[in-house]
């Protein structure tokens, strides 16, 4: 196994593909989808137009959708909720399909759709992702960071370094033999750095900052959780993750 970190969606390469893609939004997109898939929702379908959004869903029965929408941090008006985590329990969820534009995390999706294998995470499900990969083998795996409008995020490199140094430990191979760029040894040393203090880091960062700023401190409280939830969302078909068993 490679394993290759980017930062942002914008640096992967545009003439290759790695075999498995990992896209991660800690705050919040990855951590939501994780969480809606594992309070029993039906699927997550992923839009960058908020127009299309509500056209696509328009076609499902009211009962069976949900429309989440989130620009900047903020829920859009009209739209049943924004990107919360915490919004998503089992009495709102269960059985529906979560129909969702956020301003960051999807356009990394998009950027990377056409990989072989596509799944989100987050540190919420951390230890579920490196066991797939583990049962796996893939020979090439990148992790893309969604950061905001195209700079780096602070804890979306950390939680690409979580996954890094667990596959380490796991493999037994050595950061060097693991890693395809130099971006996954300074993702595993600020792992390292904060592991023991990730509500920590997470305030430290922009998008955290922006966060406690709309009244978000739970949010991050949540999102600052490792290995809480066994749940992998995989893509089924291009913009649509269900959970993969
Ligand atoms: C995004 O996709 O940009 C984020 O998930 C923003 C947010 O915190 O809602």
């Amino acid at each position: 196994m490679k394993l290759f970190v980017y930062h942002t969606p914008e640096l992967t390469p545009t003439d290759v593909l790695p075999e498995c893609a990992i896209v991660v939004d800690v705050l919040r997109a990855t951590t939501t989808m994780a969480k809606v898939l594992a309070s029993g929702g039906e699927a997550v379908q992923v839009f960058s137009d908020l127009d299309l959004l509500k056209q696509t869903s328009e076609s499902w029965a009211a009962e069976k959708r949900l429309r989440a929408g989130e620009r900047g941090g903020a829920k859009v008006p009209g739209f049943d909720l924004g990107n919360s985590p915490l919004d998503c329990i089992p009495e709102k969820v269960e059985g529906r399909r979560l129909f969702i534009s956020t301003t960051n995390g999807t356009r990394a999706l998009q950027r990377v759709q056409k990989a072989k294998v596509l799944i989100t995470a987050a540190f919420v499900n951390r230890s579920t992702v490196v066991q797939y990969l583990m049962d796996k083998q893939p020979e090439t795996v990148w992790i893309v960071g969604s950061g905001w409008e195209g700079s780096f995020s602070l804890e979306d490199t950390a939680c690409a370094g979580a996954i890094a140094h667990s596959l380490v430990q796991s493999t037994g191979l050595s950061a060097d033999e693991l890693a395809g760029n130099d971006e996954v040894i300074s993702a595993i040393a600020l792992y390292a750095q904060w592991q023991d203090n990730l509500l920590g880091l997470l305030h430290h960062a922009t998008h955290g900052k922006r966060l406690l700023g709309l009244d978000g401190h739970q949010d991050l409280d949540y999102c600052s959780q490792t290995d809480i939830l066994d749940i992998l969302p995989m893509q089924q078909e291009p913009g649509i993750l269900k959970s993969h068993h």
